[in-house]
């Protein structure tokens, strides 16, 4: 097929913040945007869109209506109901990357065993889908694990540890008894990510290694590149590629990684532009958003390769004593700003972020940390 060329629409499902950026990069390359939000009015996405679709991801009008109105459809989320992409099929419409894909990322047990077949390590696991088999998966893997829903888990939703056996029963209540995932708990040194790209014609790409910190289960703050040595990078870009590569990936897939005193072990998937890759914006020709732009419309993938850069999550936790002075990152000349244009703040709810890119990683990462923490000036 035929690059789709700019004049031509993109439709995206799932009104977020990945959403928002893309139809930022697309408007920059003179595309049309249509946003399918499944629920919500005036989402982050939404507001960008020439046209943003409120109706349910089931709902066969509204997944007509958007199917129509667009010339390839990709997603900012993947834990949606899939019948858009039948509607999509059966209209023609190319979807990037395949519901297969997405499938495969919103079910943990999908996943761990598509990583399993594509010869990538992943820690020891165990489905369950009962009480009896969540106790039998403690009692084969050996405490500490984590039991993890099966379907539509993101920032540790739908996650529990379990240090000892007899916890096993508790956790099955708190976790509603839901099918899960049983992993063992990881020692690792550190969290990376690498951000694949793959267009339509095989090409393939990676912005370099990032290097994660989370709290409470929610990414805080990314620096790339990462500190770890050069072998460690190539073997955690090669399990990226070969993951991409094994799914058969048109789009961008994000990997999350534990790098491990004995290798590099993939924790998850993320078929879309993750919030890892963020300081890509500004630290490569190509960012994250322009790569899937790229892909998606079966353009020449850019140069993704970044310089130094670090990335700050801002929640909404910050505004619990007012709206943040932003004043005092617009003064920082090395400091770039961006706010999702998310009505509400609650805790934990990622409202925007910050990133400082330079010549060094440790000075970025110290750079955006301070300039978050005088936002507030407490
Ligand atoms: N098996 C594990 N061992 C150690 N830490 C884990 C494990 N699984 C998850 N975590 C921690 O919890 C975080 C969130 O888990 P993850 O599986 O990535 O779920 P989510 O979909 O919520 O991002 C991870 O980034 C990591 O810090
Ligand atoms: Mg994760």
């Amino acid at each position: 097929m035929s690059p789709l060329p700019p004049g031509t629409t993109i439709g995206i499902v799932g009104g977020g913040q990945l959403g928002r950026m893309l139809a930022q990069t697309a408007r920059q390359h003179g595309y049309g945007v249509v946003v399918l939000t499944g629920g919500a009015k005036d989402t982050p996405a939404g507001l960008l869109a020439d046209e943003e679709i409120t109706g349910d991801f089931t709902d066969s009008a509204a997944l007509n209506h958007f199917v129509n109105r667009v010339d390839v459809i990709t997603w900012e989320f993947e834990n949606v109901e899939l019948q858009v992409a039948d509607v999509a099929a059966a209209a023609g419409v190319p979807v990037r990357p395949s519901a297969a894909i997405i499938a495969a990322a919103q079910d943990r047990q999908l996943e761990k065993e598509a990583l399993t077949a594509a010869g990538v390590r992943v820690a020891a696991w165990r489905p369950a889908a009962t009480l009896g088999e969540l106790r039998a998966a403690v009692e084969a893997l050996g405490t500490p694990v984590i039991a993890k829903a099966a379907r539509f888990g993101y920032d540790g939703k739908g996650q529990v540890r379990i240090d000892t056996p007899a916890e096993a029963d508790a956790a099955w209540e708190t976790l509603d008894h839901q099918r899960v995932v049983v992993e063992s708990v990881v020692h690792f040194e550190r969290e990376l990510s690498v951000i694949v790209a793959r267009g339509v014609d095989g090409t393939i790409g990676d912005h370099g290694v990032m290097e994660n910190d989370h709290v409470d289960h929610i990414l805080d703050l990314t620096v790339t590149p990462a500190d770890v040595n050069d072998e460690t990078a190539k073997a955690a870009r090669a399990v990226a590629h070969a993951t991409a590569l094994a799914l058969d990936l048109v789009g961008v897939l994000c990997v999350e990684l534990f790098d491990t005193p004995d290798g590099i072990l993939v924790n998850e998937i993320a078929p879309r532009p993750h919030n890892s890759g963020h300081c890509t914006i500004e630290a490569a020709a190509a960012g994250q958003f322009e790569q899937q732009l790229r892909a998606i419309t079966g353009m020449p993938l850019g140069d993704g390769s970044c310089r130094p850069a670090a990335m700050a999550q801002l929640l909404g936790d910050l505004w619990t004593d007012g709206a943040p002075d932003f004043g005092r990152v617009l003064a920082e000349p090395d400091v770039h700003l961006h706010l999702y244009g998310k009505g509400e703040a609650r805790p934990g709810r990622k409202m925007g972020h910050l990133t400082c890119v330079g010549d060094d990683r440790t000075q970025v990462r110290q750079r955006v940390g301070d300039v978050r923490a005088a936002l507030t000036g407490r």
